[in-house]
């Protein structure tokens, strides 16, 4: 046998860096326990539990009919793109509109954050973003030798960023901060009032704004406004969106981004190096969701803000527990600090003791501690089950 004279895992000391959603780690953990045959509702993973629409399905089989079954360019299918340029410039209200040289399409929102920030941060940089936050942009910029600075979301500002610690934080180091509004995992709305201020910040110290806008379409109440609006924006602005929460497409591996053009083309060069292409039919259904009926969007929405609405009232009747409402995306985010000191702990025990599947807070930073997050893509059915299941376990549960 031969002897292994180096690191025994031959992993590099960059991936020590690395972190993860543990939505799929709680998803595993709560399919096993289906699996025993125990009841289990799903708030922890943030997917739409939607069907995709039918048109959207019925695209991407024809597209696989019509044998669309091989490698495309790397920024994606120039119908899509233009589609994408097209539909992304209306939703805003941009002229003159984004054109497909702007548009670099990806399997996800997610591998685009990747490639986008392999393709802007050196060693040494600050990326600035939100605490709490979407895991992925913290973990690639510590891989890349960036250096995560993290800048709270206050509670008491309904979940929007503390402009004064951001004004604070950022400086000559800073090549971007992300953004990202609606938010996960709070559902916090940025006002026009907080993107001109960033603005201002932004022109000043010349950093990129990455602007995750994927819950674009979930909003509840205040218009959506993007940052792509403010005057003199757009050419340091570099726009996530995608498929998965809008369409109820997460498992078609499906989004984009909208970026200045020099930038774009360095991000199909980080596509070219990793998957390619996006699979061909998965991008002709793309093409169908933006310019087909939009009615199902709608229609999805509506029924969000009924359980958004029944889940927030919900976990307020709760003792201990408050919870800000909620103005965008999918997600309740209560304080339970009163009842818990380690919310992963707290989220671990309700799976175990009462079937309900949600994160804890610290999952998504430091200043996630002393929160839940719920994913309230599930029924009203399913909801008030687990709000009934949380009335009677959590004055059972004990700090460990
Ligand atoms: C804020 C945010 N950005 C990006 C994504 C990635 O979405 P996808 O890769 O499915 O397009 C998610 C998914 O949870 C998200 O919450």
């Amino acid at each position: 046998m031969t002897t292994i004279s180096h690191h025994a895992d031959y992993l590099c000391e960059a991936v020590a860096r690395l972190g993860s959603e543990s939505a799929f780690e709680v998803l595993a953990r709560a399919k096993a326990l289906e699996a025993q045959g125990r009841r289990v509702v799903h708030m922890e993973v943030g997917e739409p539990d939607f069907d995709t629409p039918e048109h959207i399905k019925a695209a991407g089989i024809r597209a696989i009919q019509e044998n669309f079954t091989h490698y495309t360019p790397s920024a994606g299918i120039p119908e899509l793109r233009d589609a994408i340029a097209e539909y992304a410039s209306r939703f805003r209200g941009l002229t003159p509109a984004y054109t497909r040289h702007n548009v670099v399409v990806g399997a996800g929102a997610k591998p685009i954050i990747w490639n986008l920030l392999s393709a802007i941060l050196d060693p040494g940089d600050d990326l600035v973003y939100a605490d709490p936050a979407y895991p992925a942009y913290a973990s690639a910029a510590a891989y890349l030798g960036a250096r995560p600075v993290p800048v709270h979301l206050l509670e008491a500002r309904d979940w929007r960023l503390d402009l004064d610690e951001l004004a604070a934080k950022v400086g000559p180091k800073t090549k971007a901060l992300v953004i990202n509004s609606p938010h996960n995992p709070t559902g916090g709305v940025l006002t026009r009032d907080d993107l001109e201020t960033i603005a201002e910040l932004a022109h000043r110290h010349n950093f990129l704004v990455i602007a995750d806008e994927i819950y674009s379409r979930n909003i509840y109440g205040p218009n959506f406004v993007s940052i792509t609006q403010v005057e003199g924006m757009r050419d340091r602005t570099i726009v996530i969106d995608g498929f998965s929460k809008a369409y109820a497409m997460t498992g078609w591996r499906l989004g984009y981004c909208l970026a200045p053009e020099k930038i774009a083309e360095t991000v199909v060069l980080f596509n070219n190096n990793t998957f390619s292409c996006v699979a061909t039919f998965v991008q002709k259904a793309g093409v169908a969701a933006l310019t087909g009926d939009d009615a199902p969007v709608q229609r999805m929405n509506a029924i969000f803000r009924e359980r958004r609405d029944a889940i927030v009232a919900g976990l307020n009747r709760l003792p201990g527990v408050s919870c800000t409402l909620p103005e965008g995306a999918f997600y309740a985010f209560p304080n339970v600090s009163k009842i818990a000191k380690d919310d992963r702990h707290l989220a671990q025990w309700l799976l175990q003791e009462a079937g309900v599947a949600c994160l804890g807070g610290r999952s998504f930073g430091p200043a996630g501690e002393g929160y839940l997050r719920f994913s309230y893509a599930a029924s009203i059915d399913d909801i008030t089950w687990a709000l009934g299941q949380l009335a009677e376990a959590l004055p059972r549960y004990r700090d460990p």
